[in-house]
């Protein structure tokens, strides 16, 4: 009976291993790893991913880091991936000049390469900051708790929210602010963000912050009227009540259950 080896090609052969690799995850041999190196140069290891299949519908994309946070046009994380595993080694340095998000750096760690993102979007480099940063999950546990029952104190105090919330934004703000949230989720909003802005520790912080901005910046079930807000241009949706997942608190819509699920 004739081999599988002696229908396909040598080069065709470790096209499709290379494929499988990348975009499947499946181990080659050892020595096919070093020949994808000696026997294809880049440029075809590129042209054998171009014809691989591009389609990652369906495919989670939640995992580690990627859902933190929505942002315009975020890669897939299995496009970066089989590119990374593709075209580079391990501890091989992968730059991403636009990194968004930075789905290709959280991959590029993922995959035991260096990865390093530049932006011109401060959010962008909060998101990639945050997403590439091994989280402490006591402390962060600790310090959420920390900001609820902060938040709470405030709001049932109720006059430095109020005063916050008069004096913290110029006049256009202010309208922006007035048309897209209901009074009420103003109130909680600014006493969550009161209360994070009071946590010392630095890198709790700036994952709270970013867990603050991703229920306001969201594709729906956020605390805004608006649908659609992670989109250029979001409707007001006049019906749309901010989402409130519990009945408990008045905080509860707002509990940071995503960033602190272990
Ligand atoms: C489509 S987004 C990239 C999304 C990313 N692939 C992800 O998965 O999240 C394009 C990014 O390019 C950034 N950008 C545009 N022009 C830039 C420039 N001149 N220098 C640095 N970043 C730039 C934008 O701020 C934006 O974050």
């Amino acid at each position: 009976m004739a081999s599988y080896s002696n229908h396909v090609k040598p080069l065709q052969f470790l096209k499709e291993q290379l494929r499988l690799y990348a975009f499947n995850g499946e181990l080659p041999f050892h020595d096919i790893l070093n020949r994808f190196q000696r026997e294809l140069s880049k440029r075809e290891r590129l042209a054998a991913l171009l014809e691989g299949e591009l389609n990652f519908h369906g495919e989670n994309s939640r995992y580690a880091s990627h859902d933190l946070h929505s942002f315009a046009a975020k890669f897939p994380p299995q496009l970066p991936r089989a590119f990374i595993r593709g075209l580079t080694d391990i501890d091989n340095v992968v730059l991403d000049p636009m990194m968004g998000s930075g789905t290709t750096i959280v991959e590029a760690f993922l995959e035991g390469r260096q990865g390093i993102g530049l932006d011109i979007d401060p959010l962008a480099l909060r998101l990639g900051r945050v997403k590439t940063t091994a989280a402490d999950i006591c402390s962060l546990r600790h310090a959420a708790q920390k900001v609820l029952a902060k938040a709470d104190k405030l709001l049932a105090e109720g006059k430095k929210v109020e005063q916050k919330l008069a004096q913290y934004f110029d006049e256009q703000t202010k309208d922006f602010i007035d048309y897209w949230f209901l009074p009420r989720t103003q109130r909680e909003l600014m006493a969550l963000l009161l209360a994070i802005r009071d946590i010392p520790d630095r890198a709790s912080r700036r994952t709270l912050e970013l867990t603050f901005s991703s229920i306001i910046v969201t594709k729906s079930g956020g605390v805004s009227r608006a649908r659609d807000l992670a989109h250029s241009r979001p409707h007001l949706e006049k019906r749309n009540l901010p989402k409130m997942r519990w009945n408990n608190s008045p905080l509860d819509f707002a509990r940071p259950s995503r960033v602190l699920r272990d």
